[in-house]
């Protein structure tokens, strides 16, 4: 069966407005309208039912390494490869040290002082971002991918109308006059918060809670009606109630506008719901990736399981319920100047064969669009 070039359209402003072309090989051209997204998560064609054949992102080998305070060099992300499609929710799960943060900060090429991509490619919808200028890059950060950050008491200036530190990151990035920049700010605040608009964009951010600051942090990440947004643990430091209530609007949010989105947790119950895909990493590595359901409904590599094992039941209907202490997994990551000869989580698998010393293990694709990388699966 002949295939069909897929191609995106992301000149910005891209939320709202992205527009897929899909080219028939009749020779037609379709514009499909927005909201094309929140019909079919990934962006598949929702003409022709196929799937997506073109990334927003597109990540390969992507290895880094940071710098002990000694200057020694360690490696944190290892051969990370994944794409994410227009409008699609990929999650990112694994405990605290397996390089998450890592890796959303080499996307963005903000790595700590002493890190560098020693590696691989990321690609953002058609352009080479680990080459890319300094100059390209501040045109990307904030415009067109933006993080939703985890602590909204420290990402936001406590002396700054929180309406203003919006429109600030509008003005930074478009260049218009104050008054369409604060226009713009409201509107990015009425998607976020159902009334009062007038008096939170007057109010500075000790005037508001930290479920209300976080929601300030997440219009400012879609100010610029970015196509990816990055959300780095982003209820890690509200309580139950408010952490619920921030998951409901970001699922809302990717249902309404179709962006893409990168989730980061240590949480499996955070992510239910919310990702189309997951990666489950360790110690540096994706170690699994596939659908979020039949990874959680029937996960491969020992890790996963005893993530998952840990997760309370009926979690992932009620994510506060993710709060509740989890039984870890027995021992702790290795440090990563020091990993063990063969497979990462050997010293902690119950599952353990004699190869798992030897080496580690290359990826098998155990079932369509699935991915592990465990010796029990060939490798
Ligand atoms: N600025 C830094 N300098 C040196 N090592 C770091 C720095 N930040 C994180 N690390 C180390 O890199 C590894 C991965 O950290 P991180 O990406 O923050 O993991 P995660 O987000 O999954 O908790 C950990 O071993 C951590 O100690
Ligand atoms: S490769 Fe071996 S040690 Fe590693 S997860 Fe699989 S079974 Fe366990
Ligand atoms: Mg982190």
């Amino acid at each position: 069966m002949a295939t069909h070039p897929v191609h995106f359209d992301l000149s910005p402003p891209p939320l709202h407005t992205a527009r897929l072309v899909c080219s028939l090989a009749s020779g037609k051209t379709l514009f499909l309208a927005p909201g094309f997204a929140e019909a079919q998560p990934g962006g598949g064609c929702q003409l022709h039912g196929r799937p997506p054949q073109a990334a927003l992102l597109r990540v390969r080998d992507l290895t880094v390494q940071l710098a002990t305070d000694t200057g020694a060099a360690i490696p944190v992300v290892e051969a990370v490869s994944f794409d994410i499609a227009v409008g699609e929710a990929v999650g990112i799960l694994g405990e605290s040290g397996c390089g998450k943060t890592t890796t959303a900060l080499a996307l963005l090429r903000l790595l700590p002082p002493g890190g560098k991509i020693v590696r691989g490619s990321i690609e953002f919808a058609g352009r080479e971002l680990v080459t890319s200028g300094e100059r390209e890059l501040e045109k990307i950060r904030g415009a067109e991918i933006s993080l939703i950050f985890q602590e909204p008491g420290i990402a936001l200036h406590p002396m700054r109308r929180v309406g203003d530190q919006v429109g600030e990151v509008i003005h930074a990035h478009r260049g218009w006059n104050w008054k369409r920049c604060r226009e713009e700010a409201a509107t990015a605040l009425a998607q976020v918060f159902s009334g009062e608009i007038s008096r939170i964009s007057e109010a500075y951010p000790h005037q508001l809670s930290g479920g209300q600051r976080q929601r300030v942090l997440i219009a400012q990440a879609l100010a610029c009606r970015p196509a990816l947004v990055i959300a780095d643990e982003p209820t890690a430091s509200l309580d139950a109630t408010t952490q619920a209530e921030i998951l409901a609007l970001i699922k809302d949010l990717k249902q309404r506008l179709g962006v893409a989105l990168l989730l980061i947790s240590h949480n499996p119950a955070i992510l239910a719901g919310l990702a189309d895909r997951i990666l489950v990493m360790y110690s540096g590595r994706v170690v699994e990736e596939g659908p979020l359901e039949r990874v959680y409904r029937a996960p491969l590599h020992p890790y996963t399981k005893g993530l998952l094992a840990s997760m309370p039941r009926g979690a992932s209907e009620s994510p506060a319920a993710g709060k509740a202490k989890l039984p870890a997994i027995s021992g702790s990551p290795p440090d990563p100047a020091r990993l063990p000869p063969g497979c990462p989580f050997e010293p902690r698998c119950p599952d353990r064969l004699a190869i798992c010393t030897t080496r580690a293990p290359e990826e098998v694709q155990p079932e369509a669009a699935r991915r592990v990388w465990c010796f029990k699966y060939g490798g």
